[in-house]
């Protein structure tokens, strides 16, 4: 494990979490997860194949028989890139579905915790920091409120050709912000021992310099 350093990035959806870790490991040299995208990836299949959340049969027999990893920065389910598939309002609302089964739970954390020990990491999601990770080197809690960080998704979405309100994506923020925060299982909470950032009044690049100093 010497020489190895693992670094969580938790917070709300909508934070910049994703693009500051991705930024970070580039800086740093090293891996990037991104865990909302395995959450996604299990949603968008549960979709697919019409398996609904209390189906236990079913969802266990399609998580024993689903493949997700990284490569190049895309994320590949099942050996197909799925980058595109997984990043619409439908999906972010099946993932955050997705996230509340312990079975899917236990499968994506047991992956997240392999690729964390093999080589240095930064990884972002919910609970990094508070459970999948629990001894990284270095943890912070990205913030900024719901307004901002439903602007920034407008934009995001809009650019993309998605035809969607601001209220909306207000809206949807909110409710996936309630049920991350209140679910049963590993729900989205500051580590004790994490920095927290509020981006609200910072660019992204303020944000990757303040972690990277951290770190050097
Ligand atoms: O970060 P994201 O929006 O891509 O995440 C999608 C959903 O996955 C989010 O609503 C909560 C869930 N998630 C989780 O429960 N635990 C993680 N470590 C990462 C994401």
């Amino acid at each position: 494990m010497k020489g190895i350093i693992r670094i969580a990035v938790d917070g709300p959806g909508g934070a910049g979490k994703s693009t500051v870790a991705k930024a970070v490991a580039a800086r740093l040299g090293i891996d990037y997860v991104d865990t909302g995208a395995m959450y996604r990836a299990i949603g968008y299949k549960m979709r697919e194949e019409g398996i609904e959340p209390d189906d236990t049969e079913r969802l266990e027999a399609m998580l024993d028989d689903t493949d997700i990893d990284f490569a190049d920065g895309d994320i590949i389910l099942d050996g197909v890139v799925v980058n595109d598939k997984i990043r619409t309002p439908e999906i972010s609302k099946a993932a955050s579905m997705c996230s509340a089964l312990p079975q899917v739970r236990a499968k994506l954390v047991d992956i997240q915790r392999s690729m964390g020990m093999k080589k240095s990491v930064i990884m972002d999601g919910r609970d990094i920091g508070s459970n999948v990770l629990k001894d990284a080197e270095y943890k912070f809690f990205l913030t900024a409120s719901a307004e901002e960080r439903a602007d920034r998704r407008y934009k995001e979405l809009t650019e993309k050709g998605e035809n969607v309100s601001f209220d909306e994506v207000l809206a949807d923020i909110k409710e996936r912000d309630h049920r991350d925060r209140t679910r049963e299982l590993n729900p989205l909470v500051m580590a004790e021992d994490a920095v927290e950032i509020d981006s609200t009044d910072l660019s992204i690049e303020e944000v990757i310099d303040r972690i990277v100093k951290e770190i050097e």
